[in-house]
């Protein structure tokens, strides 16, 4: 099969021109102005941009949580994902404690294969590390899991010590992997959070008021500071305040390879958010939980100045009805997560591109170009170029769309940012040169996403 993509903008995170796009299977093969070349079927693109597939780096399918599980599975996950542009996304694979990586691994291969409709890769969470398992990270590594989560909260369920971090920050240092932070301090929180309990404080605003900012930002700089005294570099996920991107700003300053993510949900809403009434705060309950409206100007700041270089969705939805109601007599049983893996291109085009805030090539660079370079798979994937995989999204700059639980393709109930319009849409979307979804109809089949294998010493190395 062969695909000419005709007088499309193509917008990577340097270019913007105007040029065809020859696909012969499953790669780019030649760019150029004006192409005479045969085609099995001819896009035409003018007045869109053609742009390299977004790339998710963060994402919970299928995943196992607070005595329930995420609603989205890999097939149902990957098809909401290529509806809104993302051609590629790295989930989690969650070490049990007491067991071996690889046991992990070969569950998580099992929820994605047969299911996927686009190409994943895998994050390994490190819940436990005894010097005996050290190895079970490079035997990860060899299988293309090359980063590691791991988690400063949820006291007894996945947080770990700082000795397990600096451990496997050291194992990095010589596997040339990275290490992902959930940067909360997990032990002051859960004395908060218990006090709020024992005052009769259940609703699930007190999710977010018992999370305060100066807990995210003292973990960040305590992780920085681990990977520093290991020789390794860190990125921290889901970054949500003003506090944490302080601490990564001046890390960086100094010349410290520290890295930092956030997701639409911290840049389009607040804690006024979580009061929302009849318990309808609890489709907000993620963590770190919202934050007050005015972090939103400091992080759209951070994106702008690579202070934060990627934008991640965090996709882990639980459906309102059920799932969100376990907690309706105390937010500590409301599950942790909410959905957005559809909507990351359209709303950081809408409040960046078209708001002015970010360039159209700092949009791609975001989405798509610095998570694919972060997490070892440029320029396989998160360019246009000759040699990479043709997972491109024709995108319309012009077109407008109210997100809706109506209408989104996302198996969950509600939608965080139910009623916002936006302008600009993936309208075709190619993966490994296949069209998987085009003006709105789905043409992927679930078990064709591929595993993906990603290198070691990459972006954040460099
Ligand atoms: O609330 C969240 N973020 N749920 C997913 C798990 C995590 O910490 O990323
Ligand atoms: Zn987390
Ligand atoms: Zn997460």
């Amino acid at each position: 099969m062969s695909i000419l993509i005709k007088n499309g903008t193509v917008i990577t995170a340097q270019d913007n021109y105007v040029a065809d796009v020859y696909i012969e299977k499953d790669r780019i093969t030649t760019i150029g102005a004006d192409l005479k070349i045969a085609a099995d079927r001819i896009i035409d693109a003018k007045g869109k941009y053609v742009i390299p597939g977004g790339i998710d780096v963060h994402t919970h399918l299928d995943m196992p949580f607070g005595g329930t599980t995420s609603s989205d599975d890999f097939e149902t996950g990957t098809r909401a994902a290529a509806f809104g542009g993302t051609t590629c996304l790295i989930d989690f694979a969650i070490q049990a404690k007491g067991t071996k990586m690889r046991d992990a691994l070969d569950l998580w291969w099992k929820k994605g294969e047969n299911r996927a409709t686009i190409d994943y890769g895998l994050h390994m969470i490190v819940t436990d590390l005894p010097d005996a398992h050290l190895e079970d990270m490079n035997d990860m590594v060899r299988e293309g899991v090359t980063s590691f989560k791991l988690f400063m909260a949820y006291p007894g369920v996945l947080m770990v010590d700082d000795a397990t971090i600096f451990k496997a920050m050291r194992q990095t240092a010589q596997n040339g992997a990275l290490v992902c932070m959930h940067a909360e301090n997990g032990s002051v929180i859960d004395v908060i959070v218990r006090k709020t309990l024992a005052e009769g404080k259940t609703a699930p605003i007190y999710h977010g008021l018992s999370r305060p900012t100066t807990a995210e930002g003292e973990a960040v700089n305590r992780a920085i500071a681990l990977a520093e005294m290991a020789g390794a570099p860190v990125y921290i996920v889901h970054l949500s305040s003003n506090d944490a991107l302080q601490k990564v700003a001046e890390a960086r300053d100094r010349g410290i390879p520290a890295y930092a993510e956030t997701c639409p949900q911290y840049l389009f809403l607040s804690i006024e958010d979580l009061e929302r009434p009849n318990f309808e705060g609890a489709k907000y309950v993620f963590t770190p939980p919202l934050r007050e409206k005015w972090h939103q100007d400091k992080l759209w700041e951070g994106l702008r100045t690579n202070n934060l270089q990627v934008v991640s969705t965090d996709h882990c939805p639980f459906c309102f009805k059920e799932q969100k109601e376990m907690g309706k007599d105390d937010f500590t049983k409301i599950p942790n997560g909410g959905p957005g893996i559809e909507n990351r291109l359209q709303l950081l085009f809408d409040g960046g591109v078209n708001k002015k805030r970010l360039s159209v090539n700092r949009w791609v660079e975001l989405v798509s170009t610095t998570p694919a370079k972060m997490f070892g798979l440029f320029p396989r994937k998160g360019t246009i170029a000759v040699g990479s995989d043709a997972d491109i999204v024709i995108w319309d700059p012009n077109v407008e769309h109210v997100i809706s639980a109506q209408t989104h393709h996302m198996r969950v109930d509600y939608s965080m940012f139910e009623g916002f319009k936006v302008k600009g849409n993936a309208e075709t979307v190619l993966s490994r040169g296949e069209i998987i979804v085009d003006n709105g109809k789905f043409f992927g089949k679930a078990g064709r996403g591929q595993f993906l294998k990603r290198d070691t010493y990459a972006g954040a190395w460099k």
